[in-house]
Parts: structure tokens; sequence; C-alpha cells
């Protein structure tokens, strides 16, 4: 028996493929490698100790994903695979809406009635009236990426609806950051990143002269946003235990995954310097399109019904990401000389 994930070979993927190797699990990866490398795949071996299976399929091909998945009997499903940058979104809101709504279409038509893990945001908040935000809290995105994520939770509630109540778990992510402890594996998106620990890693290591910080002009305590960030294997744990608690009987569930604070960008950045020793050059520019004051996340849900809690510190997160960056940035130098 298999655990398909979509998306396997992204950052928060190739942690949860980690995670499902060590417990045992079989673990299929679809991936169109649109934004990894390829040799994740080995680096993921490398830390489990074991080979997750891998097929590249883009989930916007139904013929790709029904040929992929012939044959194989699947215990589960994470639903990983999209695109997830906000400002992209407010730019070409049809590539968004093909990838993450047409695409979680045809991974739930190829799959049936299996248990299904889907990879929400906490963008379906949009811009609430007040923060910690609870799974109750109205949901009201402000932008293109966060409505693909909407469509597609609401999709897949009908869909479990309709088959008398397949297991489903929406888990919808504060802010994702820091790297596998090893140092094999982080975030590492091709072209330039767009969310913040990658950039502030780059600029840490030298690979990129400074940080933008969009927008010092938010109603906040510093003048800049506010997000909830969470340690990517927390977040890898969070999936082991939402596979875990899949039953019948409370067959659709939803959980807010976040720290339960929210910081500030200028207390990340300091937070990095503090926690790491080195410097990171910061210049304000413009807001960002699509991007709210403040988001931050109640996670009773989390803690009461799925028994699950973040451990990892922002400090840890910090230099997780930079021992990431650091081992990652001599490897490619190794690599190109
Ligand atoms: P990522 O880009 O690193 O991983 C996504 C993976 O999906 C990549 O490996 C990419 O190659 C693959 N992919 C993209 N389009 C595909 C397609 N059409 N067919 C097959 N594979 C495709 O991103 P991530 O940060 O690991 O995010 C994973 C999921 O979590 C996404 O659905 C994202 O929306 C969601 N999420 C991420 C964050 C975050 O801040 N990182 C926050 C909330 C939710
Ligand atoms: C957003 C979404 C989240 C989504 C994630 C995927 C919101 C509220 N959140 O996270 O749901 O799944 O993207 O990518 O829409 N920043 C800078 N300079 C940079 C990069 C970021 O100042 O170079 C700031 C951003 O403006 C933001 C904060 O840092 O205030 C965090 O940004 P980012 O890491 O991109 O995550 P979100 O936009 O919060």
């Amino acid at each position: 028996m298999t655990i398909l994930v979509t998306g396997g070979a992204g950052y928060i993927g190739s942690h949860v493929c980690v995670r499902l190797l060590e417990a045992a699990h079989d673990v299929l990866i679809l991936d169109n490698f649109s934004n990894c490398r390829r040799d994740v795949v080995d680096r993921i071996a490398a830390i489990a100790g074991r080979m997750p299976r891998l097929r590249d399929v883009d989930v916007r091909s139904r013929d790709g994903l029904a040929q992929a998945l012939d044959g194989e009997k699947l215990e589960g499903v994470i639903h990983l695979a999209g695109l997830k940058a906000v400002a992209d979104s407010v730019r070409a809101p049809l590539a968004y809406f093909h990838s993450n709504v047409t695409g979680t279409i045809n991974v739930r038509d190829a799959v049936g009635a299996c248990p299904f893990v889907f990879s929400s945001s906490a963008t379906v908040y949009g811009a609430p009236a007040q923060c910690p935000v609870t799974e109750q809290t109205i949901t009201q995105p402000t932008n293109p990426y966060g409505f693909t994520k909407l469509a597609g939770e609401q999709m897949l509630r009908f869909a479990s609806m309709a088959d008398g109540g397949s297991p489903l778990t929406i888990l919808r992510y504060f802010n994702p950051a820091g790297a596998h402890g090893s140092g094999l594996i982080g975030d590492d998106p091709l072209g330039v990143p767009q969310n913040l620990m990658p950039m502030i890693e780059r600029v840490a290591v030298g690979d990129s002269r400074e940080l933008v910080i969009h927008g010092i002009d938010y109603p906040t305590r510093d003048g800049t946003a506010v997000r909830d960030y969470i340690h990517v294997e927390d977040l890898a744990d969070a999936h082991i235990r939402a596979l875990e608690l899949q039953s019948s009987a409370d067959p659709v569930q939803t959980f807010n995954l976040g720290s339960e604070r929210g910081h500030t960008v200028l207390e990340v950045v300091n937070a990095f310097e503090r926690a790491t020793g080195n410097a990171v050059p910061w210049r304000a520019g413009p807001r960002r399109d699509g991007d709210v004051a403040e988001l931050w996340a109640h996670g009773n849900a989390a803690r009461s019904v799925l028994g699950w809690k973040p451990t990892r510190s922002l400090a840890q997160i910090c230099q997780d990401s930079l021992r990431w960056r650091r081992h990652w940035s001599d490897h490619l130098q190794l690599v190109a000389a």
C-alpha cells in the first residue's frame, strides 16, 4: 500500500516524504519539476534511508495521471502540487486556476474515494477583521491564489459528501519556514524566491545584496506585515498525524497549522540576525499586490483534535534555514567548478 504525494519533490512535499518514509510507508511522488530540482529525490532518500518512487507527471493532465496511477493501490493521498506565489497569481490568475483547481479536480478524479489530505493556505482568510483566526473565521481571499485554494477545499468537501464520506483533511498552512535539520533539503524554488525566509537566507550568505521589505506602512507595531511562521518539519509531522487520525466517523476536518504567534517582517529579520550572527541588510519597498497586514492562527483545533502543536522556535527556523543555505550554496559551487 502506498501514499501518493503530489508535489512531493517541492519544499513542503520533500519534508513530508522524509517523514512518511521514516514511518515505513511506501511513497509515490508525482511532480512535474516545475519548481524544484530533480536530485531532491536522492536527497530525500539520503535522509530517510529509503528511496521514494517517482513519476514525472503534470496534475493538469488527466491522461498522465491515469497512466501514472494505473495498477497502484493507494492507502492515502497528500495533494501539494500547485502554484503558490500570491503576486504571480494576481498577474496570471488563469494559470493558478488551471494548476490549483483543475489540478485538484484531476487528482481527486484519479484517486476516487481514497483518504485525502489537501494543502490549503491561510490566505483563504484574506484580511480578517481580527487575529488570531480560527477555522470558523469567515473566508474571504484577497487574491486569485487564495480563491483557488478555497475552491479546491469546497470541491473536495462536496466530493467527499457525494461518495458517502470519504476521509478528507484540509490543512491551512500559515507560513512554513526553515529546513530539514540535516541541511540536505529546504526551500529551493527555481528562479528568484518570493517567500521571506529563502530571501533572507540568500542575503545572509551574500547570494543577494539586500532584502526588500514589501511595505513598512502597515498598521502594525513596526509598520511591517505580521505572519505566523512554523517550522517545515513540524508541518510535515502534522501530515502524518492527519493520515493517522482520518476516520469515516468524522470524515471531513479542517485545521489551521500555525504557531499561534504573529511576527512582523522586521522581527523575523532581527530574530535571524540574533540566532545566526549573520547580518541581513534590508531596504523598504512598496507593498506587494495581494498582501494583507496581519494574519496569524488560533491553533486550538490542531492541538485538541489533531493532537499536534509546533515544537520548534523561530530561532531554530532561522538556524536551520541558514545551515541548509550554506550547505546548498557550497554544493552548487562545487558542481559549477
Ligand atoms: P513548492 O513549489 O516548493 O512545491 C510544489 C511542488 O509542486 C513543486 O515541486 C512543483 O514542481 C510541483 N508542481 C507545481 N505544479 C505542478 C503540476 N501542475 N503538476 C505536478 N507538479 C506540480 O511549494 P511548497 O511551498 O512546497 O507548497 C506546497 C503546497 O503547499 C502548495 O499547494 C502550496 O499552495 C501550499 N502552501 C504553501 C505555503 C508556503 O508558504 N510554502 C503556504 C500555504 C500553502
Ligand atoms: C503567502 C500566503 C500563504 C501562501 C504563501 C505561499 C497570505 C497572507 N499568505 O504567504 O497563504 O500559501 O504565500 O507562498 O497571502 N516579504 C518581504 N520581502 C520578501 C518576501 C516577503 O517583505 O522578499 C514579506 C511579505 O510581504 C509578507 C511576509 O514577508 O509580509 C511573508 O511573505 P511570504 O513568505 O511570501 O509569505 P506570505 O505572503 O505571508
